[in-house]
């Protein structure tokens, strides 16, 4: 296996592959690796085959942060994450270097650097509710790196995360407006097994949290119950009051916002029935969590 920092060396790589004929598989992440993330190393080497090459990005991507996010917290731990890709058969571990991503410096830096990074991409529509609604900015810094990660890697097969399903749809959104030549793949939410979603954010969940945080999983086999007996629609709002009021015995949580929408556009429906899409954001102590889940 080998490791990848800087982001010309990475592409020379990519083009000789692809010179020589070899199917190239990405997987995107932030590091700290769980389950949730080998899921999708798997899911990218079934499709590329043995023969094809296999890499995975760790980088936390200082563009998608908030100001008053977690950036400079955000866990971290390179020896692990390389110790699990080797296991994991992975053939490249890109660990871009900061400076070379962004030239000049964090573009959100307070310094004017005339020089510095100043091209993004942006997605204008599914990007606007929910997390993009919460998170100003966050969707454009996902998009401009993954854009430049596609640039860097050439995969053909690239694998996201069903955990983040708006941001999956954003970047699919992109990859078609904007013609990458990429197939993007979405893998499955990997659990607990006690139903909460895996994230790497869960090691912020220190001593009486943790058990909290099953209230996202607990919301949604809620709604999914409603749905379900209801036979045929249940308005959303009623499913929206359910869910707080589950959210208001639990001293920790805050609700961020629950959402029912269609899995295509987005766009929020009134009504839930089986198979309407469910996103909610809660705040556990400090801990943002996310979860969704079709109906
Ligand atoms: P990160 O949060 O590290 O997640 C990397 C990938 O793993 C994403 O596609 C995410 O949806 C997926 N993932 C996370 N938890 C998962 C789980 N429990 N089950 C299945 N997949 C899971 O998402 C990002 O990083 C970044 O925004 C990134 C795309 C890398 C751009 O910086």
């Amino acid at each position: 296996m080998r490791i990848v920092t800087s982001p010309a060396a990475m592409q020379r790589l990519a083009r000789q592959w692809r010179r020589r004929g070899a199917r190239v598989g990405l997987v995107p992440t932030m590091g700290y690796l769980h389950q949730g993330h080998l899921s999708l190393v798997r899911a990218v080497r079934r499709r590329i085959g043995l023969e094809g090459k296999v890499v995975v990005s760790i980088y936390v991507n200082p563009t998608q942060f908030g100001p008053k996010e977690d950036l400079s917290r955000y866990p971290r731990d390179l020896k692990r994450d390389l110790r699990l890709c080797r296991a994991e058969g992975v053939d490249v571990v890109f660990v871009p270097d900061d400076a070379e991503m962004y030239p000049g410096g964090n573009p959100k830096s307070e310094i004017r650097n005339p020089k510095s990074f100043s091209t993004y991409v942006v997605e204008e529509k599914l990007s606007q509710g929910m997390e993009g609604a919460s998170r100003p900015t966050h969707f454009r810094g996902v998009t401009t790196v993954v854009a430049k990660l596609f640039n860097l890697v050439l995969p053909d097969v690239a694998v996201f995360g069903a955990k983040d399903f708006q941001q999956a749809a954003v970047v699919k959104r992109m990859v078609r407006d904007l013609n990458f030549p990429v197939k993007i793949v979405v893998a499955p939410t990997v659990r607990e097994p006690d139903g909460v979603a895996m994230s790497s954010r869960n090691k912020y969940l220190t001593g009486e949290l943790r058990p909290q945080a099953r209230v996202l999983w607990r919301s949604l086999q809620l709604a999914r119950k409603l749905a379900a007996t209801a036979g045929q629609t249940v308005p959303a709002n009623r499913v929206k009051a359910r869910i707080r009021q589950l959210l208001n015995g639990c001293p920790n949580a805050r609700l961020d916002y629950v959402e029912f929408f269609d899995p295509e556009t987005l766009l929020p429906v009134t009504k839930v029935q089986r198979g309407t899409q469910m996103a909610l954001a809660v705040f556990v102590g400090k801990t943002r969590l996310i979860d969704n889940a079709q109906l």
